[in-house]
């Protein structure tokens, strides 16, 4: 196996660039040929891995693919799940180097979907390749990598329903998070949800002279400033009646075990150029991006935005807004009660229209379960450490899905950094990163397999 993973290093990595080149933004309909093509290549190189029934499963948006390789309907069934789909690239202008045009500067891969996902999956078929072709593989294995994650994956959850005989697995193994840092690996146990909506605010029926007008009529830029404004309280808290009845407080022994995990304040503070951090008060910063809700605005526009300076005074304004989810608030009863509360509290001069967008659940993993202890082994073989299990910020909706309709347990063993800039311009992803990865996955299966027997 060592061999093996040495002598295919840099047809590995040389692979994963021709992945990265390709465009595959879920989002962007002028990119679905190339959410196909994407599609394609990921099929052919299962079947190149050695895996058999290699295709496309054709949805209402993109295609999902899918292989799997039955050793022995005896043995355990591990489920593969990534995403090769990726955000859009925008703004280009601030990449150093094109987004589509894969670059390798101080030992990290540079482009988007570098880290989310394509690096992160593409280490399970390479790691997977490398079983086949050493030791074989000690465990059945199903591998599905879908186009739709960063856009919520309503057409996987469609598939999923459908085909969940053909989807039977004992553990599903997602890389698609983060660990501390290298030299502190770590296991997520838990993912946020989330509740996306957009708002508008309504005012005049057209732009008005901002001379002529101003001071006489609402204008929805101000009203939905003050608004979003009023959404957080002096203490950081979300201000919409019954938004934390259902939040599942930590005791203070989990508060505690989850304080143990490493983390350099001043470090977090550097690497983003903020003198502070900010939150909801009595919460560390990791509490107050895992295991607390949050509320923020996405994006915010209206009224004259282009070069110099015109006077008017918009009709309209927009903003669009998340809200990440812990157990056990649901998307639907949280849109609910922000839609009740937002148009309840805007003045009379206006008028405000909610629209919610794709949502999903918060997911927690148990970790005394024999699949935990697999990918724990696993970390602790290749990286001569115990990884920390830590609680997540981000969304991977379909996770919860697979517990509800599949009943499977998700185990979240990604080896992303948060610094690597996912979503956002120079987005990368470590080679160390990438090749660890690669070697650890095997260990997971080695481990799981003994343990299930
Ligand atoms: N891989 C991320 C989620 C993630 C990142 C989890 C880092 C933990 C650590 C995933 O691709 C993602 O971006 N999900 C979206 C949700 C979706 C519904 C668009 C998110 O979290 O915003
Ligand atoms: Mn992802
Ligand atoms: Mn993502």
């Amino acid at each position: 196996m060592t061999a093996f993973l040495e002598t295919n290093k840099q047809r590995f990595l040389d692979e994963l660039l021709e992945l990265l080149r390709i465009p595959s933004v879920s989002a962007d309909s002028r990119f679905k040929d190339d959410v196909r093509r994407t599609a394609e290549f990921v099929r052919d190189k299962l079947t190149a891995a050695g895996l058999d029934e290699a295709q496309l499963f054709e949805t209402a948006g993109h295609p999902i693919v899918y292989a799997e390789k039955i050793v022995d309907s005896a043995k355990p069934t591990v489920l593969v799940y990534g995403h090769y789909d990726v955000q859009p690239a925008d703004p280009y202008e601030l990449w150093h180097s094109p987004p589509f045009e894969p670059t390798i500067r101080n030992e990290r891969i540079y482009a988007r979907g570098a880290c989310d996902d394509k690096g992160q999956f593409y280490m399970h078929i390479k790691a997977i390749e490398a079983m086949v072709a050493t030791d074989g593989l000690p465990c059945n294995v199903k591998v599905m990598i879908e186009g739709e994650e960063e856009v919520g994956s309503d057409n996987l959850g469609t598939f999923v329903r459908e085909q969940s005989e053909l989807l039977k697995a004992d553990v599903i193994l997602i890389s698609d998070t983060s660990i501390i840092s290298n030299e502190t690996p770590s296991l997520e146990t838990g993912l946020r949800g989330l509740s996306y909506v957009e708002v508008q605010v309504t005012g005049p029926n057209r732009d008005l002279h901002s001379g002529v007008y101003g001071g006489g009529v609402a204008n929805p830029v101000n009203v939905l400033c003050e608004m979003i404004a009023s959404l957080h309280d002096e203490n950081g808290r979300i201000n919409i009646p019954g938004f934390y009845d259902k939040v599942a407080d930590l005791s203070d022994e989990e508060r505690s075990e989850l304080a143990k995990a490493p983390f350099d304040l001043e470090e977090y503070k550097r690497d983003l150029g903020i003198n502070d951090v900010m939150g909801e008060t009595g919460y560390s910063t990791n509490e107050r991006t895992s295991i607390r809700p949050t509320l923020d605005v996405n994006g915010i526009w209206g009224g004259y935005t282009g070069e110099g300076a015109k006077t008017v005074l918009p009709s309209k304004a927009s903003a669009k807004i998340s809200m990440r989810l812990v157990p056990n608030q649901t998307p639907n009863e949280i849109t609910e009660l922000f839609t009740r509360h937002f148009t309840s509290i805007a003045p009379a001069g206006v008028q405000v229209q909610v629209t919610p967008h794709h949502g999903g659940m918060p997911y927690v993993t148990p970790v005394d379960s024999v699949e935990f202890e697999a990918a724990s082994k696993a970390f602790e073989e290749a990286w001569g450490k115990k990884p920390i299990p830590t609680r997540g910020g981000g969304s991977i909706p379909i996770t919860a899905l697979f517990e509800e309709v599949l009943g499977i347990k998700s185990i979240l063993m990604g080896f992303g950094l948060d610094s690597d800039a996912l979503h956002s311009p120079n987005e990368s992803y470590g080679l160390f990163n990438f090749y660890k990865g690669i070697e650890t996955i095997p260990y997971f299966y080695k481990h799981y397999a003994a343990l299930k027997s």
